[in-house]
């Protein structure tokens, strides 16, 4: 069964946002895929406290319920990340979450996974939130493969044949990309070459001292500084979990 995880960063469990999502998610249950809906305030989690561990030594400082939602997105065939808008920017909720994945933008750790990015808004934030929101995305190594935000000015959040076209659309791309292995794409590429430059540089750095980096011993173990794109290592690593 394909799971589809729906990370909210309202508290609203029957607000716009997760309305909006439901609606586009219409019949999918019925069809056989799996919808994990994630709110904030189900996970305890602590605000980021600055002190740079995850990007060099060790696991994050603070003890606290990350691990078992960052599980629940890694373990995900499909990310949904979804945000209203609040003064022109994505919830602090949501924002506190991704701080705490922050080593994950170093190392493109969701590995090509297809991720949907929404937004509502009343009536200003039409790209506010998923402008940055697909950046992020991208830089923690997601195929973005879809971005709407919904507003109640003008009229598309209660409006039945915006909501509907929207839906269609997104589910289309749904269907189609859970069934893919992961794939790749110009941004993508983009940063892998400028982050794989990065540790290549740093691993010269590190050369023979006795120092710990955590993100470059993720680029080896993993064999990323091997490939040329990130497109043949995304190719690579989906061909081993076939053969598993
Ligand atoms: C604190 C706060 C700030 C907001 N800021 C904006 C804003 O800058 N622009 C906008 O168009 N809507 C803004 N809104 C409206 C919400 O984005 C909108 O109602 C959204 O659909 C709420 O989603 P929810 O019901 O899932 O929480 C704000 C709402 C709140 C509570």
């Amino acid at each position: 069964m394909k799971n589809i995880v729906a990370l909210i960063g309202s508290r609203r469990k029957n607000g716009n946002t997760a309305t909006f999502i439901r609606t586009i998610l219409d019949g999918l249950t019925e069809e056989g895929y799996f919808i994990d809906y994630i709110f904030p305030q189900d996970f305890q989690i602590s605000p980021c406290v600055g002190c740079g561990n995850c990007f060099s030594v060790t696991e994050c400082v603070i003890k606290d319920e990350l691990p078992l939602l960052q599980k629940r997105i890694l373990d995900s065939d499909l990310c949904i990340v979804a945000s209203p808008v609040y003064v022109h920017y994505m919830t602090a909720d949501l924002k506190r979450i991704l701080d705490r994945c922050a080593w994950w933008v170093h190392t493109l750790r969701l590995q090509g996974k297809p991720v949907v990015v929404l937004s509502t808004c009343d009536s200003n934030g039409h790209r506010t939130v998923i402008e940055p929101l697909s950046e992020i995305m991208t830089f923690m190594g997601a195929n973005v493969i879809a971005t709407v935000n919904g507003s109640q000015v003008p009229n598309q959040l209660n409006n039945p044949t915006w909501l509907s076209s929207i839906s269609e659309e997104i589910k289309r791309r749904i269907k189609k990309y859970i069934e893919l292995p992961p794939q790749s794409n110009v941004f993508l590429e983009k940063n892998f070459n400028s982050m794989k430059q990065c540790m290549i540089w740093k691993n010269e750095i590190l050369k023979g001292k006795k120092i710990e980096n955590k993100e470059l011993d993720y680029w080896k173990e993993n064999g990323m500084l091997e490939y040329q794109s990130f497109s043949d290592y995304i190719l690579s690593v989906s061909c081993i979990n076939c053969c598993k």
